[in-house]
């Protein structure tokens, strides 16, 4: 058994020792007001990996990720992306350095269509953005044919690509997703299981990925972490997510 019970010292992903790693995050420590909800986070995105952060309903994912972007102040440790450690710069700052961000709950504008929900971006990141518009409407299909509707009209798939999409045309060097297959139905869960082996593939991006749907999980990481009450309580590669004694910390 390759997982670790307790999480400071880690077992380093196989390969890792060659690779650079994209984000390093030690010793977290989040509150909401004076309630405490991370504590001593340890984790890494070594490059061009899909790491899977999973956990119960209410552990502190989100809040993990909300760290990363800077929405959410750290309180402690360290959070360390491209060599560099941030503390108080805002999201657009991180976004700009090379994080991508889908949150949970898609968040796309639905009084926009799909074409100005993605037009947003290329305003934003210039040409870069517009050079990857292909990629995206290649990758995602639908979008291509959807491009004059609103995005509050698309399914919750649709949606959930769109939110991909335009993380995707920031040209991020991390893309972190919380929970996209959230609410979808089976056919679309396939179709971003197979983007996001893609975008590691071809495009050689590092993925952070949120998720509590196992399977998928199980299918396309190369390392896994499992969180309970604020803190990394097992890690290792995604074979530990056959192993009961393993998943009976992700069951309600
Ligand atoms: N804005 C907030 N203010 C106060 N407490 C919060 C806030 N957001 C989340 N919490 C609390 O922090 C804890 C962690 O929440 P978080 O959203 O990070 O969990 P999660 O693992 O993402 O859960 P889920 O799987 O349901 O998305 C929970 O107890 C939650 O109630
Ligand atoms: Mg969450």
């Amino acid at each position: 058994m390759s997982a670790l019970l307790s999480n400071p010292k880690m077992d380093p992903l196989p390969g890792a020792e060659t690779l650079s790693t994209v984000l390093r995050i030690s010793k977290l420590e989040a509150r909401y007001g004076e309630s405490v909800v991370l504590r001593d986070v340890n984790l890494e995105v070594p490059e061009g990996k899909l790491v899977s952060l999973m956990g119960r309903n209410g552990v502190g994912k989100t809040t993990t990720l909300r760290c990363i972007m800077g929405i959410l102040q750290q309180k402690g440790g360290e959070i360390i992306f491209g060599g560099k450690s941030w503390h108080r710069e805002p999201p657009e700052d991180r976004a700009r350095a090379g994080i991508g961000y889908v949150p949970q709950g898609r968040d796309i504008f639905p009084n926009m269509t799909v074409g100005e929900n993605l037009q947003i971006c290329v305003s934003l990141y210039g040409k870069k953005a517009k050079d990857r518009m292909d990629f995206v409407l290649d990758l995602f299909p639908v979008l291509k044919e959807m491009l004059k509707r609103k995005g509050g009209v698309l399914s919750g798939g649709q949606q959930q690509q769109l939110a991909i999409g335009r993380a995707l045309l920031t040209c991020p060097k991390l893309l972190i997703l919380d929970e996209p297959t959230e609410g979808i139905q089976p056919s679309i869960i396939d179709l971003i299981e197979d983007a996001l082996v893609r975008l590691k593939k071809e495009m050689g991006i590092s993925i952070l990925l949120v998720e509590q749907y196992l399977d998928l999980v199980a299918a396309i990481s190369d390392y896994v972490y499992i969180m309970d009450r604020g803190t990394i309580i097992v890690e290792g590669e995604p074979k530990i997510l056959a192993d009961p004694a393993i998943t009976k910390h992700l069951s309600v």
